[in-house]
């Protein structure tokens, strides 16, 4: 592959050290450095430095990608996406603006359901072409790795034929996907009078073929009234734990139902969304070691302004992780610039500790702290360029891409057609 040489970053955003995720105030310090360059050896970081140290060393025959005075990012982490799914729900965003509520549209025939009939309906071909679309967005926005949930299939052989395209997503796009399997999504309408039955069907049918077949990573849960319940999800969880699956939890979404707190109970990974988490799920979250992921585009899209409490979570030293959560429903947005934007102005973060939040914590939330998330020697080469000289202009302009280029173990994936210089 060679060698590549990134020459005159303004900056540098480098995230480097410690080898865990950052707390509290160490989510404000990016370990910039100003005029920077960096050296990559096959696809992997060989050397960061400053701009002229890294040019004077420069190998023979070595490529060089002059950032021009840019800002050098390493590619954004997103811990939580419903990329695969088929069709759209324009119907539901038209209902909302009219007024009506998430669950008032879930119970008027939108909602979950409708998206998993249309997936249903859809072959791994439509399935697979809808989802290489998201995928070129979320490139388009700086994000090199996405985790995927399953979750719009419901039955054995539909959540299957989900977690394979999310395979081939990850084989054949160059963004790398991270596979969750969230057949506890909803409980699908054949089984509205019988939704132990579902549950039995997670356990004892679904989870045991994605472990076998290797084809999710972590379980995910929707714990929600009128999804599955607290006892539904430990159960399913704990199913999930002993067959070797890492847990993701959707906690308090919509009602503080205590879902954080199961998080904390069953030590999961990361509990996700908590707009209603209160002291008692933090202090949960903290004592399991629970790391919490915000989804801020949720909210917005949703019209709500029930922001989860990111400024007490930090400073209860959990390590926060923001995301998209893009889905047809309640996020249809894959950009993370979006989401530094909303967690800087509706959620009180500083830009530095959203880009943190979504980037190094993002990465050692899906269990790849020690390869992506930030620039370090050692690490994979995925980084991108923004067409600014200021890290914080990221989240300060919004609802327009500022992405100049962006790269996947150091070869160049996207350039935006827009430059102009
Ligand atoms: O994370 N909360 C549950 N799942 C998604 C919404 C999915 C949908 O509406 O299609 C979420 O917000
Ligand atoms: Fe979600």
């Amino acid at each position: 592959m060679g060698t590549l040489a990134v020459l005159h970053a303004s900056q540098l955003v480098t995230l480097a050290s410690p080898k865990r995720p950052r707390l509290e105030h160490e989510m404000r310090d990016l370990a910039i450095i100003e005029v920077g360059g960096m050296l990559i050896r096959d696809g992997t970081i060989a050397a960061v430095g400053s701009s002229d140290e890294i040019a004077r060393n420069l190998p023979d025959a070595c490529e060089v990608a002059d950032a021009g005075g840019r800002v050098v990012l390493p590619g954004f982490v997103d811990a939580h996406a419903h990329p695969v799914f088929a069709g759209d729900r324009l119907d539901d965003f038209e209902r909302r603006a009219q007024g009506d509520s998430y669950e008032q549209i879930a119970a008027a025939g939108g909602g979950i359901w409708s998206t998993v009939e249309k997936t249903r309906a859809a072959s791994d071909i439509d399935l697979f072409d809808q989802a290489k679309k998201h995928a070129s967005w979320f490139l388009k926005c700086g994000t090199t790795t996405v985790e995927a949930k399953s979750g719009y299939g419901l039955t054995v052989d539909d959540e299957l034929k989900i977690l394979r395209v999310i395979r081939r997503l990850n084989d054949e796009t160059p963004l790398e996907f991270v596979p969750t399997f969230l057949g506890a999504h909803a409980i699908p309408h054949e089984d509205r009078q019988s939704p132990q039955r579902y549950v039995d069907l997670v356990i004892n049918e679904m989870l045991p073929r994605v472990a076998k077949e290797k084809l999710a990573e972590f379980c995910d849960v929707f714990c929600e009234q009128g999804y599955f319940d607290i006892e539904q999800s430990r159960e399913i969880s704990t199913a999930a734990k002993k067959l070797g699956l890492k847990l993701r939890i959707h906690a308090d979404q919509l009602s503080n139902s205590g879902g954080a707190k199961l998080a904390g109970e069953l030590k999961a990974t990361t509990a996700d969304h908590l707009e209603k988490t209160e002291e008692e799920g933090i202090a949960a979250m903290k004592s399991g070691g629970v790391q919490p992921v915000l989804l801020p585009g949720s909210v917005y899209a949703l019209g709500s302004t029930c922001y989860p409490r990111a400024r007490e979570m930090i400073e209860a030293r959990l390590a926060v992780v923001i995301a998209t959560d893009f889905n047809p429903g309640s996020s249809p947005s894959p950009s993370m610039p979006m989401m530094l934007s909303l967690a800087c102005t509706q959620m009180r973060m500083s830009p530095a500790e959203a880009i943190t939040a979504s980037t190094i914590n993002a990465a050692h939330s899906l269990g790849r702290g020690d390869k992506i998330g930030s620039l370090e020697p050692g690490k994979l080469a995925n980084f991108s360029i923004f067409d600014c000289d200021d890290y914080r202009e990221i989240a300060y302009y919004f609802g327009f891409p500022q992405t100049h280029s962006v790269y996947v173990r150091g070869r160049c994936v996207y350039r935006s057609p827009l430059q102009m210089g």
